[in-house]
């Protein structure tokens, strides 16, 4: 792990898994441009170091960990040594996700049981540990990167589908445990984001689900980054236990 500064004066240390492309990396941006000392947390270093350097050389703070989300243990100990060595975690990110599709009398137990473990388990994991040093500190800003597919299901993401499902749930119960410790825990669902994840997706898939929606475009990363900054901002205190789809208006649930 490398470690640039501590952070014990009052800058929010903000934690983000999956930040190296994508949606994270439009959160990490994000969040460092609104002052949070940001925590790129991906499997391999060399992306999360190029982006350390730019949020750096644009006047911001990061530090760069390479962590595989798929391992719980791992996740866990990532967490514990960044509250040690940063002095806090204020908002904790779950973005990391994975997809496996295929239809569920087609799915296998692996693209089950990987789906399950990166997407959900994950976020469990690294809450558990977090939630700690947020309990001592009367303040934490949870969120977990969902899906609308965990809102109203998706026909090929049997596993996904659950997954999603099971982050809102699980943040719900979050909500509720920690809420009189000043700990809010939240879901962002997006819709259709233009990243990796969704490059590969047939362009009728991408017109069907443009056809859906309200807003007539696909989404970004800043459009989901936006909705993140609000609910990990200190004035967002009294909204916790909700899912927003950021979705333009496809599902408007
Ligand atoms: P992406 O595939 O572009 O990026 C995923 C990020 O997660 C990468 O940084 C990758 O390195 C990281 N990651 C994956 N497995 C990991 C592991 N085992 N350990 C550590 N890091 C790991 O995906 P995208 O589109 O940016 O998605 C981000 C989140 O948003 C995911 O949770 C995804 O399910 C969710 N989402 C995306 C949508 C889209 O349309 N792109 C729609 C709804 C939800």
């Amino acid at each position: 792990m490398s470690t640039n500064t501590t952070d014990q004066a009052g800058v929010r240390v903000a934690i983000v898994t999956g930040a190296s492309r994508g949606i994270g990396r439009s959160i990490a941006m994000r969040l460092a441009r609104d002052g949070r000392h940001v925590v790129l947390v991906a499997r391999s270093l060399p992306p999360l170091n190029d982006l350390k350097s730019q949020i750096e050389s644009g006047g911001g703070k990061a530090t760069a960990v390479a962590c595989d989300v798929g391992d719980a243990g791992a996740v866990g100990k990532m967490v514990e040594q960044i509250a040690e060595q940063l002095g806090r975690v204020d908002i904790l990110v779950n973005n990391a996700g994975i997809t496996r599709d295929n239809l569920v009398l087609r799915m296998s137990d692996a693209e089950w049981d990987e789906v399950i473990r990166v997407n959900l388990t994950s976020a469990f994991a690294a809450i558990r540990t977090a939630a700690r040093p947020m309990m001592r500190a009367k303040f934490g800003r949870i969120v977990n990167i969902a899906s609308t597919s965990g809102v109203v299901g998706n026909s090929g993401q049997a596993n996904y589908a659950a997954a999603k499902a099971g982050l809102i749930g699980l943040s719900k119960t979050i909500a509720r445990e920690l809420g009189s410790k000043g700990i809010t825990c939240n879901v962002i669902a997006p819709g259709f984001i233009e990243t990796d994840m969704t490059a590969n997706l047939p362009g009728q898939v991408k017109d069907h689900v443009v056809g859906l929606q309200a807003v007539k475009r696909t989404g970004t990363g800043d459009d989901i980054a936006a909705a993140v900054a609000y609910v990990t901002s200190d004035e967002a205190g009294f909204l916790t236990g909700q899912t927003i789809c950021v979705d333009g208006g496809m599902t408007m649930c």
